[in-house]
């Protein structure tokens, strides 16, 4: 297994080349399909207390703080969190960006969170289960952990020169590696992710009082099909999977 420290080093060294793919539009799934349903699901959060966990370079948090959220943003790549910091001195949002591990918030104070966000990124963290942990801790009761994940049923994996889907072998959890060598990157990147089963992400949900409230398995929008044949798949199948659940006494 690949350690978190050799996970982290992965995303500090794809931080630049990652920075410019989301921050030019080049993320399609993010801007075509992710977002506009994600920020559905999220609705109205303005005067609201958001952690976005594993922030990244900071593109939804961002988007979070203009739509009104007091944001606080956690990354454990320094150098993602020193360019979403470079880009809260741009432009001023009041965001809080700390280097931090999602699966140690020892930082931040218990139940003072009325939304947590978790974009694309639970499947890269390799304990999930005290990420998942940490997020109840620091929600109030009744708030919100909305996160999303490639849909595990239809999540691709490279084996060899191929892509398979996951599912192939659905119950086995499975560490793979992801060579980022799209032409629209501005350099190769590799990253690790987990394959894990739905009801693994389940389970660790119902552990910590966190009751399943809706769910939500994106489609493309008829113009993005338009502008990018790229997505004619995930109006057949979806990419992703994005779950709303609930703090519970
Ligand atoms: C696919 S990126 C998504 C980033 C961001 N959420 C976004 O939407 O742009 C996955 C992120 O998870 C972060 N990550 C992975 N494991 C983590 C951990 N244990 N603690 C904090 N961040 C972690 C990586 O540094 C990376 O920024």
């Amino acid at each position: 297994m690949t350690g978190k420290h050799e996970i982290m080093q992965e995303w500090n060294e794809a931080a630049d080349a990652w920075a410019d793919f989301v921050r030019t539009g080049k993320d399609y799934n993010r801007t075509g399909v992710n977002n506009p349903a994600t920020f559905k699901l999220i609705g109205e959060i303005r005067g609201k207390r958001v952690l976005d966990l594993a922030c990244g370079e900071g593109f939804n948090t961002r988007i979070l703080a203009r739509k009104g959220g007091e944001v606080t943003g956690v990354d454990f790549s320094e150098k993602l969190i020193t360019y979403a910091k470079q880009e809260e001195a741009q432009e001023k949002l009041g965001i809080h960006y700390e280097a931090m591990d999602a699966t140690n918030l020892n930082g931040l104070a218990g139940n003072q969170f009325d939304l947590v966000t978790c974009f694309m990124a639970l499947q890269d963290i390799e304990d999930y289960e005290k990420a998942v942990a940490e997020v109840a801790r620091v929600l109030k009761n009744c708030g919100h952990f909305i996160f999303s994940i490639p849909h595990p049923c239809f999540e691709k994996i490279p084996i060899g020169e191929k892509r398979a889907p996951a599912a192939e072998n659905y119950f086995k959890t499975l560490e793979y590696h992801i060579d980022w060598n799209m032409k629209r990157l501005t350099k190769q990147f590799t990253t690790t992710s987990i394959h894990r089963t739905l009801t693994a992400y389940f389970h660790s949900l119902y552990l910590n009082k966190l009751l399943v409230r809706r769910l939500v398995e994106p489609r493309p929008d008829t113009e993005s099909v338009k502008q990018h044949p790229y997505f004619k798949e995930s109006l057949i199948r979806p990419q992703s999977i994005i779950i709303e659940s609930l703090k519970m006494k």
